[in-house]
């Protein structure tokens, strides 16, 4: 027998409350960090490991059946399942760690593979972004919607750069192309805050390549504020966009497919240049 759904109402409670919980955890433990380095290189804290256990018993306190997709517990755990949690405890670590304010707290909801309801939550500006399938997003409990540029010379536009800086020769052949052609560029060190901030207008698109658990909440909080949510390069079948953060694009409309065209392009005169 097929059990009863469960209510997005339910759902987007618990995830908000988790959200609040674990962002007050962080807010207090700032000032007496315990800063390690995952792989040499990648900033990691005791909060951000608390943050994870937090909103992990939380969970399953609550559904003691669903699956949980989290940075720092359970980074490899499956992702085909009918109740899957997608939780990055501190997203924009090195800002935490550094006492920058731009951080949040991301949990997303999938059913079947499917993101229903989001929260990011930033502890240290109040702002807390959320999204439900179908209803909307909202910024503080207030209606969202993305920007309406029309044209690439005025757009402003967030990307990021990975730990590991292999990749760096690449994604500065892409920064070139897009900072010619746009108002300007931002890299404000949070992926989930770069997306809601396409979400209420703030930034006009975003690229980058990202782990689920950093776009996981914020790509349906976008969707929802009317952002195009999508890829640079097509995906080979069979594998869920919600779920792969390889160069994933989110802009509004009319500078979805223009950003794409010209991350394109710029991989192909790179990948022609190493030859
Ligand atoms: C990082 C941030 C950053 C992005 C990195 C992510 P973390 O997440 O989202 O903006 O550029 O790729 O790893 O490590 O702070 O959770
Ligand atoms: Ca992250
Ligand atoms: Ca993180």
């Amino acid at each position: 027998m097929d059990q009863p759904q469960i209510s997005s109402q339910i759902l987007y409670d618990t995830a908000l409350q988790l959200a609040q919980k674990a962002g007050n955890a962080i807010a207090r433990q700032r000032h007496q960090l315990d800063i390690q380095f995952k792989q040499g290189t990648e900033l990691v804290t005791q909060a951000d490991v608390a943050a994870d256990q937090i909103i992990r018993d939380g969970i399953l306190a609550h559904f003691p059946d669903h699956q949980i997709l989290s940075e720092e517990l359970a980074p490899d755990n499956p992702t085909d399942c009918e109740h899957l949690w997608v939780i990055d405890p501190i997203d924009g670590t090195v800002n935490y760690a550094h006492l920058h304010p731009q951080v949040a707290i991301s949990i997303a909801y999938y059913h079947q593979g499917e993101a229903q309801v989001a929260v990011v939550h930033n502890p240290f500006l109040n702002e807390t972004f959320s999204a439900i399938n179908g209803l909307g997003a909202w910024l503080n409990q207030q209606p969202i919607q993305c920007a309406t540029t029309q044209e690439m010379r005025r757009a402003l536009i967030a990307t990021g750069f990975p730990y590991d800086k292999h990749d760096i020769p690449q994604l500065i052949q892409r920064l070139q192309a897009v900072l010619t052609q746009c108002a300007d560029i931002r890299r404000l060190g949070s992926a989930a805050l770069d997306i809601c901030w396409v979400a209420c207008g703030r930034l006009d698109a975003y690229y980058e390549t990202v782990k689920p658990w950093d776009f996981a909440a914020a790509q349906l909080i976008a969707r929802e504020a009317g952002v195009q949510f999508g890829h640079i390069h097509a995906l080979p079948e069979g594998i869920n966009p919600q779920l792969c953060g390889e160069n994933i694009i989110l802009a509004v409309p009319a500078l979805f497919g223009p950003l794409q065209q010209l991350l394109q392009q710029a991989d192909i005169s790179f990948a022609s240049k190493k030859r």
